[in-house]
């Protein structure tokens, strides 16, 4: 609440204590005397409003010499009446100088709010004319579920979003109607691409307006007003300056905003040319980094992958593969593992060895989940956001695996992650901005937002319904269709395989045993299946020991080749005589006659 509110509440509350202290003596006069503990609280009373009266004199507003309503102003005190409330607000954050005020979605000039301000000598407004986004334009045409990322065919072309064609400089305020129609009242996020564009137009206007040399920035203020405030994607809670009702104030970092306003407007392509308008923002990073006396490496101090175990151990052998596949490509990144109390001391100690740092986290549970299910507790992933010791996250699920170094995917802006299906991301592999304030509103939003499959990837995807493509390669989903090849090759240069169905190390190392289960044939891929045993192969034994099979697993394999071998499938995987040296091993440890660990 500005301060102008809570004077306000003061005055109001000190008429109406006058109004009392009037009413009370005219009554106590015509009444008989009053005793002394009467007037004792008279006297009390009266100090009370006394003091009450300096106290709302103090908190009266600073009165800025230029402001309009300064009573020996040439204009009439009327327009106190009319006087925009976000003029009040920007106006104790701007002093001194004549204002520069944008106008964007706000062209009714009967306005009186804005009539008012226009006679202002103090603000100096000018409307941004920008032509509307045609009305056949959907959010998926902006988003499409698949695109050319290969260029086999053409380059892929995201639909036109027309930007103010003038140049509108040296703006000190955005002030900006944003459009709150679409389903976000329902629950969901807004895709409703009108007010994309605003967004964008007034992201756009901000970094003209402020980003004038890479090491040169001016302050720019920029005003939402409507219910649905700015999109949270483009405008970070972090630079949230004030809000109240429906306004809400925002002085964005323009090394932030500039990186988005030159990223693709939706999925639809991926920020490919970028190297070079790269290299301007690195330019600032790094004139910042040597205001703050940091270098290169200090940097990249800042900067990890995460992965999140919870709920069961069952991850505890793929998050040490994982680290080792990224540990085995050079990465010069932190790696930092989240588990809750399910993970035990021994795990832990194997997960440290393997390269992560562990923290301790408390689960979160998914509003919408059914309990006992799969992803009841899949909402600790957001966790990640807490991270506030970094300023960039590679967030990694602890099935994949990284065969390449992806170390140069830290450049992109939250939320960069690869394609799912329709318009949404899919979460095991995001480029993500830790915040305390984002992690909070997402904590205040998974009451409300509904998440289309209970876990944490629907949720995301309401949340950050404006996303950047991630090459596809980058999170491979390892999953077939009818037209791809029998075999189930996964292709060459991907820089991660997402190992969905049974994971690696619960097959034997043989073959993936995918293969001897109908409804997973889909998953099942021996390339890929090879690529993880590789990691496995060059990892210290002390390490390969995480990956033992257990009694249960070796079971359930067992169980699966019978039915395969009864049902005579085509694969013929079932007749492969395995000669993982870890089903060796339990076989002797059940005997008990090797004590393996
Ligand atoms: C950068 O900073 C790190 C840690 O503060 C220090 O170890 C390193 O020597 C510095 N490198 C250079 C080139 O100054
Ligand atoms: C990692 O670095 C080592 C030593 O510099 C080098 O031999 C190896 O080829 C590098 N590996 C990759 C995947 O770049
Ligand atoms: C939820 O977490 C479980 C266990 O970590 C994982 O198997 C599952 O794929 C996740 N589900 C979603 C929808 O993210
Ligand atoms: C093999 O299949 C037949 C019929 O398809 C069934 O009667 C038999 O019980 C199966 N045997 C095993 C070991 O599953």
């Amino acid at each position: 609440m500005s301060t102008q509110n809570k004077s306000f509440n003061f005055q109001q509350r000190r008429e109406a204590k006058f109004n009392q202290m009037a009413a009370a003596s005219s009554s106590s006069s015509s009444n008989k005397p009053t005793n002394f503990s009467q007037k004792l609280f008279i006297i009390s009373l009266l100090l009370l409003s006394f003091s009450l009266f300096l106290f709302v004199l103090s908190f009266k507003p600073k009165q800025q010499p230029h402001l309009a309503y300064e009573p020996n102003n040439k204009y009439n005190t009327n327009h106190l009446i009319h006087r925009p409330k976000w003029l009040d607000i920007v106006e104790k954050h701007i002093n001194g100088h004549k204002i520069k005020v944008g106008l964007v979605n706000i062209n009714d000039d009967d306005d009186d709010d804005y009539n008012s301000v226009r006679g202002d000598m103090h603000v100096e407004t000018v409307h941004v004319r920008f032509d509307h986004v045609g009305e056949d334009k959907k959010w998926e045409d902006f988003f499409p579920e698949w695109i050319d990322e290969d260029h086999k065919w053409a380059p892929p072309a995201c639909p036109d979003i027309p930007m103010p064609a003038q140049d509108y400089r040296y703006l000190d305020v955005i002030v900006v109607r944003v459009p709150c129609r679409g389903d976000g009242d329902a629950g969901g996020g807004m895709r409703d691409v009108f007010r994309l564009q605003v967004n964008l137009v007034v992201a756009n206007l901000a970094v003209e307006s402020g980003w004038l040399k890479p090491d040169v920035d001016r302050a720019v203020y920029v005003v939402f007003v409507g219910s649905c405030g700015a999109m949270v994607e483009m405008f970070r809670c972090d630079d949230l300056v004030e809000h109240a009702g429906d306004y809400w104030v925002y002085k964005p970092d323009l090394r932030r905003l500039k990186h988005k306003v030159l990223m693709p407007v939706g999925s639809c392509q991926i920020a490919s040319a970028y190297a070079q308008t790269g290299k301007e923002i690195w330019r600032y990073f790094m004139s910042q980094a040597r205001l703050a006396k940091l270098n290169y490496t200090t940097y990249h101090q800042r900067e990890a992958y995460v992965t999140v175990l919870h709920s069961s151990e069952a991850y505890v052998c793929g998050a040490i593969a994982l680290a080792q596949s990224i540990i085995q490509k050079n990465s010069t990144r932190d790696l930092v593992l989240l588990h809750d109390k399910s993970i035990s001391g021994k795990s832990l100690r194997g997960l440290r060895a393997a390269g992560w740092k562990t923290k301790w986290i408390s689960r979160i549970r998914s509003p919408f989940s059914k309990k006992d299910s799969y992803n009841e507790w899949n909402y600790s992933k957001l966790r990640v956001w807490q991270l506030t010791e970094y300023d960039k996250i590679i967030f990694i699920d602890s099935d994949l695996l990284v065969l390449k170094n992806i170390d140069e995917f830290f450049f992109y802006p939250e939320l960069s992650a690869a394609g799912n299906d329709k318009v949404l991301f899919n979460s095991g592999v995001m480029v993500i901005e830790p915040s305390l304030c984002k992690f909070e509103d997402m904590m205040l939003k998974s009451f409300k937002v509904s998440s289309y499959n209970g876990g944490d990837q629907g949720f995301l995807n309401e949340v950050f319904t404006w996303w950047h493509r991630l090459p596809k390669r980058i999170n491979h989903l390892k999953v077939f269709s009818k037209q791809d090849d029998k075999e189930h090759q996964v292709g060459d240069g991907l820089y991660a395989i997402h190992y969905l169905g049974l994971k690696p190390w619960m097959c034997y190392k043989d073959y993936d045993c995918n293969w001897d289960m109908v409804s997973r044939h889909v998953f099942a891929s021996d390339s890929a299946h090879k690529k993880w045993w590789q990691v496995y192969d060059a990892m210290p034994k002390k390490l390969q020991q995480y990956c033992a099979l257990t009694k249960h697993m070796d079971k359930r394999i067992k169980k699966w080749r019978r039915i395969a071998e009864n049902a005579s499938l085509a694969n013929g995987h079932w007749k492969i005589k395995p000669k993982d040296p870890r089903q060796i091993i339990l076989l002797i440890t059940n005997e008990g006659r090797v004590k393996f660990f």
